[in-house]
């Protein structure tokens, strides 16, 4: 599983305490936040140490070809700048790039958390159409479609009736009413 945008680690650390026999990789573009998690996974088992994890300082635009068809899984959760004009605007290289670290059949899940007002400046900043489910379908099921990527299940949530998300700004996000969830759920085709 790999999981772009990985912020601090916390949801590719969880994972991977959950689930031993499986290989999960975080990747962001701004080590600072791998810092602590990356120095954790390391040590001995007994003060939390893992050795089915790794993390990757990477850009969504320059991903290692290390990489390349290594997923079943990838996620994309709560992307800010760039990573979030990939998946909200339809970036195609950046979502080739997604594909590329897929395997047949991967599984990409992208949540987004948006709250109009609050991120007004970074919206306007990065060109972003509104996030809706008619933008889904009428424009981004393309640009996903021909990077490869079929979406298959897409849906919007009040903040009220998010899951439980194992991620630091899904946490952070939760209490502010004005914000909606989107996720996108596609199968690499
Ligand atoms: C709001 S944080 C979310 C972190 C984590 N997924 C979570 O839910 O707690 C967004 C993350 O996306 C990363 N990011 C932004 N642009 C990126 C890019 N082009 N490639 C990879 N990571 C990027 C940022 O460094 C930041 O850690």
């Amino acid at each position: 599983m790999i999981d772009i945008g990985t912020g601090d680690g916390l949801f590719v650390y969880q994972s991977a305490r959950r689930n031993p026999q499986k290989f999960y990789i975080g990747v962001d573009a701004n080590s600072r936040p791998l810092e602590k998690v990356s120095e954790k996974v390391h040590r001995k088992p007994a003060k939390g140490g893992l050795s089915n994890v790794l993390f990757i300082q990477a850009a969504v635009e320059d991903l290692p070809s290390e990489l390349n068809g290594v997923a079943d899984e990838v996620h994309v959760h709560f992307p800010w700048g760039s990573l979030l004009r990939a998946v909200a605007a339809g970036d195609l290289e950046a979502l080739r790039n997604l594909r590329r670290i897929c395997l047949p059949r991967a599984v990409l899940e992208v949540i987004v958390g948006l709250d109009p007002e609050r991120d007004s400046s970074e919206i306007e900043r990065l060109g972003l159409p509104a996030l809706t489910i008619e933008h889904i379908d009428s424009a981004l099921a393309a640009e996903y479609k021909n990077a490869g990527f079929e979406i298959f299940e897409r849906g919007v949530m009040a903040s009220s009736e998010w899951p439980e998300f194992q991620t630091s700004w899904a946490k952070r996000l939760k209490g502010n009413t004005n914000r909606t969830l989107i996720y996108i759920i596609a199968r690499a085709c």
